[in-house]
């Protein structure tokens, strides 16, 4: 029978707020108000994967016994109608019911409550407020514009930030421990780097990476990720720029890149951009830098536009090579 594993994001979700990496302050504060019984309602705002549902879920377990919380706790994410007919029947029905057990209120946890109609918001509003006594929301969301003010101006306002590089390393170290894989520095700084801060990414890429081998390397993570090497970009640019350029070799890579890792003409050109913008002005002097930045903005518009993109990065390079030669 082949058995599926379950995701590590869910087997290693922290179950409780002293568990959870980073976010040092928002943790501090949380902690303060479990304890507490006059006890606000909540947003939590932020980008993806960085402890905002987690912290939630933590809540949870650290205010209601086992036994309190079907009858005291209710959830709701995206998977859920988010429709004035939800506030009106299920979350009312809810709030309305006095807390069981030793508890002294419930608690509502709206996730991707940016996903709710203006009415259905308006609707709970007032629902908060007529239930105040009782109840408790946590609402959580990507962006907090999203939210109308009269909410937001109820709720304790909670803005979860990106990770930050060691915050992410030592979950990824801790994870690798348990899971018995031999991960190296340069693995988990490469984890990291294309996480952009997103937790959740980072150990999707590490249990994807250790279905192959349990040894996490480097190029692992990339061949993984499919992950463009920021190396080989920069190497096709400097094939153009140096003393003396050779046009084939640089076209060569371009299309290698494109071929190897299957990338689309306006993927390459993000990636030429962002790796032009990196060069110093001892590779490039910033003159002819400026002018091939703008050739690729004028690059990607013509794709975007349906022309070919193996024409473009011709002309491309070729310019590059030209503006650099004189
Ligand atoms: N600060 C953190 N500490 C420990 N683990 C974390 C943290 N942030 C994220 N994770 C891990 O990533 C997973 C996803 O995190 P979480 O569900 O909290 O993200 P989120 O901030 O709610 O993101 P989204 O906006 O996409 O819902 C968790 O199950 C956990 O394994
Ligand atoms: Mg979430």
């Amino acid at each position: 029978m082949v058995t599926i594993e379950r995701m590590w994001t869910e087997s290693f979700r922290p179950k409780k707020l002293d568990e959870v990496v980073g976010q040092n302050e928002i943790v501090k504060r949380l902690k303060q108000l479990v304890r507490r019984t006059d006890f606000p309602h909540m947003l939590f705002s932020g980008p993806p994967g960085v402890g905002k549902t987690t912290c939630a879920e933590a809540i949870i377990n650290e205010i209601y016994p086992i036994t309190d919380r079907i009858a005291n706790v209710k959830k709701l994410n995206a998977s859920d109608d988010r429709g004035i007919g939800v506030v009106r029947e299920d979350i009312k029905n809810f709030a309305r019911i006095i807390p069981s057990g030793s508890s002294s209120f419930k608690l509502i946890i709206l996730d991707e409550a940016d996903q709710m109609t203006s009415e259905a918001q308006h609707a709970l509003r007032r629902t908060m407020e007529q239930y105040n006594e009782i109840a408790r929301f946590i609402l959580i969301c990507n962006y907090s514009s999203k939210i109308i003010s009269p909410i937001q101006s109820r709720c304790a306002i909670f803005r979860f930030k990106g990770l930050k590089k060691e915050d992410i390393k030592s979950r990824l170290k801790f994870i690798s421990g348990k899971k018995k894989l031999n991960i190296d520095e340069a693995a988990l700084e490469s984890l990291y780097e294309s996480s952009e801060g997103d937790l959740r990414q980072a150990i999707n890429a590490l249990q994807a990476s250790s279905s192959l081998s349990s040894n996490i390397t480097t190029e692992l993570v990339y061949q993984v990720q499919g992950y463009v090497k920021p190396k080989e970009v920069r190497e096709a640019l400097l094939e153009c720029v140096k003393a003396t350029p050779n046009f084939s070799m640089a076209r060569k890579r371009i299309q290698t890149l494109m071929e190897s890792y299957g990338l689309s003409g306006q993927d390459l050109v993000k990636h030429l951009n962002r790796e032009l913008g990196q060069l110093t002005t001892e590779d490039i002097p910033n003159s002819i830098k400026f002018q091939a930045l703008s050739m690729l903005s004028e690059i990607d518009y013509r794709i975007a536009t349906g022309c070919n993109p193996q024409v473009q990065f011709d002309a491309f390079l070729a310019n590059l090579i030209a503006k650099s030669q004189e």
